[in-house]
This record gives structure tokens, sequence and C-alpha cells, in this order.
């Protein structure tokens, strides 16, 4: 177990959105079985969002695991409204906070999250009044803590000063390093845990990805061309560094994140029971801090090929 904030849950987590058809065909009564099996072993801590399939990730969490409610802590966000045009707006209007979580209830079949994060912080309105809102969630009930997710280091110190911030959910793995320098460091200081999301790169850690023609994934510039090319020479010298050191390049990945301290929780994503018993493994990995370093080398911040985002999605983190 590891505690973000006054929140205690198990150190690995597992994130839902590819249970959705994010990431390739998915299908329910599988999604459910994963689910189940994530629980069975030990896994309390199961990420979601509104905007995850539009509605069908909570509803299908909550038809998984809603019996077991009461031993799970369940994470939800908002602030990313589905679009006719299949683009995303960003809001944390305070009257969308208080329409979004009941919708977000409503759909998982339960009272109550456990921890409800801003999905995107919202430029045009001022963080203090949709944390504000979302503490008046808290004081309802409908929430026990609050989230923020790709928000830059003022924001945070902003955010917390309205009301504790119980965890940051920002992208972050041996291949997307941008939140060391300044993020992380403000986390640290004010006592906020980290949720890395994507920890295996969106997949590309695992060094077992095949990304077939319109997986959302290529809408990202480190997934194109040349880019790729260059990133995936890395990832074989990843590979043998895992087999090297008896291990397998997905759990290797998490290792390293949960190697940076005791408030850091990964939420990978995966359709298949097998591979969550294999992160898990993640746990049995000891890095000596000569270890530690030769990744770190291997993958220095900023190093990695193309953004993570198309340029328009950049401008919505780090704000
Ligand atoms: N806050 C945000 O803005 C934000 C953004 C993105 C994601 N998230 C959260 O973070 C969670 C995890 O991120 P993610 O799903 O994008 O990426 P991830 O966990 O880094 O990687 C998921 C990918 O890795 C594959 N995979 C997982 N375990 C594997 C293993 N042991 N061996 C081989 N392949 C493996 C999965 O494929 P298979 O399904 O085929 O196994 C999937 O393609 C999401 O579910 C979501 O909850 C948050």
């Amino acid at each position: 177990m590891r505690n973000l904030g006054l929140l205690q849950v198990s150190a690995l987590g597992y994130g839902c959105m590819g249970l959705s058809g994010i990431y390739g065909a998915s299908d329910d009564a599988q999604g459910v079985r994963t689910l189940q099996g994530a629980a069975d072993a030990g896994i309390t801590f199961f990420d979601t969002a509104d905007v995850y399939g539009d509605g069908h990730n909570e509803e299908l969490l909550g038809r998984a695991l809603g019996d077991r409610r009461q031993h799970l802590v369940i994470a939800s966000k908002f602030g990313l409204k589905a679009q006719a045009s299949a683009t995303r707006e960003v809001s944390g209007r305070p009257e969308y906070v208080r329409q979004a979580v009941h919708q977000s209830l409503r759909r998982l079949n339960m009272d109550y999250l456990d921890l409800y994060y801003l999905h995107r912080v919202d430029p045009q309105v001022p963080i203090e009044e949709t944390v504000g809102a979302m503490a008046e969630l808290v004081q309802q009930g409908l929430i026990r803590h609050i989230g923020l997710s790709e928000a830059s280091a003022a924001t945070i110190r902003r955010a917390a000063a309205v009301h504790p911030i119980t965890a940051l959910q920002s992208e972050w793995s041996l291949w997307s390093r941008d939140i060391e320098a300044e993020i992380l460091p403000t986390c640290r200081e004010l006592g906020i845990g980290i949720v890395p999301w994507s920890p295996l790169g969106r997949g590309f850690l695992t060094n077992q990805l095949e990304l077939q023609p319109g997986d959302y994934r290529l809408t990202a510039p480190r997934f194109q061309g040349e880019n790729y090319q260059k990133n995936l020479d890395r990832s074989a010298r990843f590979s043998e560094l895992a087999s090297h050191w008896n291990c397998t390049p997905a759990p290797l990945a998490l290792a390293w994140l949960l190697h940076q301290g005791p408030e850091i929780v990964p939420i990978p994503g995966t359709r298949s029971l097998e591979r969550v018993q294999q992160n898990l493994g993640a746990l049995q990995v000891e890095l000596s801090s000569a270890n530690l370093a030769t990744l770190s080398d291997l993958f220095p911040p900023g190093s990695t090929a193309g953004e993570r985002y198309p340029e328009h999605l950049m401008r919505t983190v780090n704000l």
C-alpha cells in the first residue's frame, strides 16, 4: 500500500481507459473479468473519467466492481467535455463541476467518489473557483479527495491554497519526464501524491506495441514516422537491459517509477488480466541506484523524439 496525501491505495493502481476502445477494440465481458481479476489480485485503486468512451468506462467500472465498492478507491475526472465534432472542450466552471459529479456517480452507480480530478485546467476560469466548487462537493460527501491533472506548478500552488490537493495525475514515465523539473518538487513540498498516467508510455515501453491504422496514439508526433523510429531504437536497448536484469520491459518501466518515491502510484492500463498480473511483478523488482541511473541515462528528460500530443492538445497541458 502507499499513501496519496491522506488516501491509502494499493502501490499500483489500474487505469481503466483502454477498456473503452481507446487503443483498439475492447470487449465488455473481458473488461469485467479484467477489472474483477485486478481487484482479486489486490489492486484497490481504479482510475476512470467521464470522457473515456463518453461515459462507457464509468458504467463498466461500476458494473464490474460496484458490489465491492467499499473496499476500493475509485477515482474519476471531469472537465473534458465531448463535442459533436469529436473534439474536446475544457470546462472548470463551478456549475459544470456540480453537474458533472452527479452524472459520473449515476453512471458508476455509486454514492461518492474517493478522488475527483479536474482533468484539464480551464484557462478561462480561475483555478480558485473550480477548486472552490470541488471543495463544496467534499463538504456534501459526494467526493472525498480532490486531484488535478496536467496542472502547472503555479496552478497547483494556487489550488492547494483553497483546499488540500491529494494527488496530481500527469503523464510520467521513462520517456515522458517533463514533470520532474518543477512540478514534482512542488507536489513534494505540498504533500501531494503523484499518479503517473501512461506509466508504460501508452504501451511504448512494453516493447510489444503493434500500432494498427486508426490507433489514437498515431495522432501524437512521437508515434509518427522518423520520430517513432528513433524512439524504437532506444526501446530495443531498454528491452536488452530488462532481460539482462531477469525482468521484462513493462514491470521494469513501472519499477523505475515506483523507485522515484513512496508517494508515487502508477496506474498502468491493459485489457488483459494476464498483463495486470505481469505488471504487478513490478512490486518485486528491486533496482540499485546504479540500475536506476542507467535507466535514467538511457531516457534523459526531453530526449524523446516528438511531442506527446498534437499541437492543439499540447496547449491544454501544464496550465
Ligand atoms: N489524466 C490524463 O489526462 C490521462 C491520460 C491518459 C491516460 N490516463 C490514465 O492512465 C491510465 C494508463 O494509461 P494508458 O492506458 O494510456 O497507458 P499505459 O498504461 O502506459 O499503457 C497501456 C498500453 O500498454 C499495453 N500494456 C499494458 N501492460 C502490458 C504488458 N504487461 N505487456 C504488454 N503490453 C502491455 C496495453 O495494451 P493491452 O490493452 O493490449 O494489454 C496498452 O496498449 C489510463 O487507463 C487512464 O486511466 C490519464
